[in-house]
């Protein structure tokens, strides 16, 4: 068998951690070779250094049988490799056809571009490969899906052979992601070789023909498609079983903790954002939120906590009424509240752990005695909840932008949890993390509902909300469309109601 690349023995340091730890990697011509691990298994120092971006302490790199060094970029695509960058290098100002010549411009005479000729080429690249990419829009005007698709074009431009894709749908919607993979399929039918970089499993065992599979800085196994699925991957990727099986049944549900009574909302333009929407959450319940981004859910959760003014209804906790009430006496009142933008709402980035994990509690005991902060309240807090929800961080001092998402999302939960709310919401709690984070996520939502927590769920991933929830509620165009059982339901009938489909029994 040959290989149009080979990486043997790839051993790669930073300071105390081993990135890579002699890796080998063999990947045919034609075939798209993902790659999966947790996030910090070694998956970007590998591609950053087959593309010459970081050198490897020790190792070697073959292109077709051949060994090559390569030590930039420039040599990389010398040797027929691209990368796409996760985070896009182009220039807003110009066209897309002018980011695609950027650097190679083929010119008549000597100064002027030949924007014609850079139009036409851009365009039949852009109709070979299916890409749908007008040469002459500007970039600051597309869309993050048809950036990628500009640096693809790029890429492409460069005659790459081997293209190395990490992380490309983490910024995508699920509908930019599937013309991603049909643009991928392209790729492979017209010979490329994709290396394909991802830590979600669905996609891979979408995408993929072959598997190697990453955990600290090792290669674990390379595998065939066909012979694998997600619950093996995520097995090799985190070394154990991992909990993908459902939510068990719940203990024992309660009364209504939360409810919600005809709400409606407008937005700043004075146009309908929320219409006549009820429902609620019982003790001892999970209810998920489905619904396609921006049908309501976003404001929906502003409107529970106070940020969202509401034009008519009624919103009581426990029998007590919460609409028009301050953020604050809501919060005390006992809500918690993991909000879907973590880094704008959930977190100060610029704060320490141990200060994030306090946030909003300033006033209340035992950190405050009403007037001054005890710090040592505020240190034994941070102790014990890194203690308890393994947040890694090198210290309590830490400032939480140096720390992972993962971790990140770990200090919202553990202070949202800590304060024992009877409510808790739950927006896009997952959202960016790995599988170990989500998991870990996952088992405290169902500890907490099975203390008894009502627990309202917004996810944009249909598969969680099936995982989790007891009762599901459909939202589209601000409306609950519809309110079934989990074990009455399908994925299927669920999607349908997301796009507006009606459903026969929409219960009262
Ligand atoms: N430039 C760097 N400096 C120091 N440590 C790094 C650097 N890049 C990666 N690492 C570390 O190397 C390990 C592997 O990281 P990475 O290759 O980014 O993993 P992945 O892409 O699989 O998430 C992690 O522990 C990460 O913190
Ligand atoms: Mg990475």
């Amino acid at each position: 068998m040959s290989y149009i690349l080979e990486m043997r023995g790839i051993y790669k340091h930073f300071g105390e951690v081993l990135a890579n730890d002699h890796v080998d990697l063999k990947v045919e011509a034609g075939t798209v070779h993902s790659i999966v691990g947790e996030n910090g298994a070694g998956k970007t120092t590998l591609m950053c250094i087959l593309y010459g971006l970081y050198k490897a302490d020790s190792g070697q790199i073959f292109i077709d049988g051949k060994e090559v060094d390569i030590n930039s970029p420039s040599d990389a695509i010398a040797n027929g490799i691209g990368m796409i960058h996760q985070h896009f290098k182009l220039i807003p100002a110009m066209t897309v056809a002018e980011n695609v010549m950027l650097g190679l411009e083929p010119r008549k005479g000597k100064i002027f571009l030949d924007l014609k000729q850079i139009n036409q080429q851009t365009k039949e690249l852009s109709d070979r490969y299916g890409l749908a990419v007008d040469p002459k829009a500007l970039v600051g005007n597309i869309s993050v899906g048809i950036k990628q698709r500009v640096e693809i074009l790029k890429v492409l431009y460069h005659k790459a052979n081997i293209m190395i894709l990490d992380e490309p749908t983490a910024l995508l919607t699920p509908q930019e992601s599937e013309d991603l993979f049909r643009v991928i399929n392209h790729l492979r039918e017209d010979g490329k070789t994709i290396l394909f970089i991802s830590h979600k499993l669905k996609e891979i065992m979408q995408i993929s023909d072959r598997i190697t599979v990453m955990r600290d800085g090792k290669i674990v196994d390379t595998v065939e498609k066909r012979d694998t699925n997600e619950v093996k991957l995520a097995r090799m990727m985190v070394g154990r079983d991992v909990f993908l099986k459902p939510a068990p049944a719940p203990k024992k549900v309660d009364g209504a903790v939360l409810k919600v009574e005809d709400v409606s909302a407008v937005n700043e333009f004075h146009r309908p954002v929320l219409t006549d929407v009820s429902f609620d959450v019982r003790s001892g319940e999970i209810l998920g939120i489905a619904g396609i981004d921006g049908n309501g859910q976003t404001e929906l959760v502003r409107a529970l906590i106070g940020l969202q003014p509401i034009t008519k209804g009624k919103i009581t906790l426990k029998g007590k009424q919460m609409d028009h009430k301050p953020v604050k006496l809501i919060r005390d009142e006992g809500i918690g509240v993991v909000p879907e933008d973590r880094l704008m709402e959930g977190l100060v980035v610029d704060f320490n752990v141990q200060e994030n994990l306090f946030l909003g509690l300033q006033r209340n005991k035992p950190f405050s005695d009403g007037k001054l902060i005890s710090w040592k309240a505020v240190r034994k807090n941070a102790d014990d909840l890194v203690k308890f929800f393994d947040i890694r961080t090198p210290n309590n001092e830490q400032k939480v932008n140096l720390l992972s998402g993962g971790n990140q999302q770990k200090i919202i939960v553990a202070r949202e949890l800590s304060h024992n709310p009877e409510m808790i919401i739950a927006a896009q709690p997952t959202r960016g993390l790995d599988i170990a984070a989500t998991d870990f996520v996952h088992e405290q939502l169902i500890k907490q509902r099975d203390e008894g927590k009502a627990i309202l769920l917004l996810s944009l991933s249909l598969d969680e909300i099936l995982l989790l929830s007891t009762r599901i509620a459909v939202i589209y165009k601000g409306s609950i469309v519809a309110i079934v059982n989990k074990d009455e339901t399908t994925a299927e009938d669920l999607g349908l109601m997301m796009l507006g489909g009606t459903y026969e029994h929409i219960p009262a």
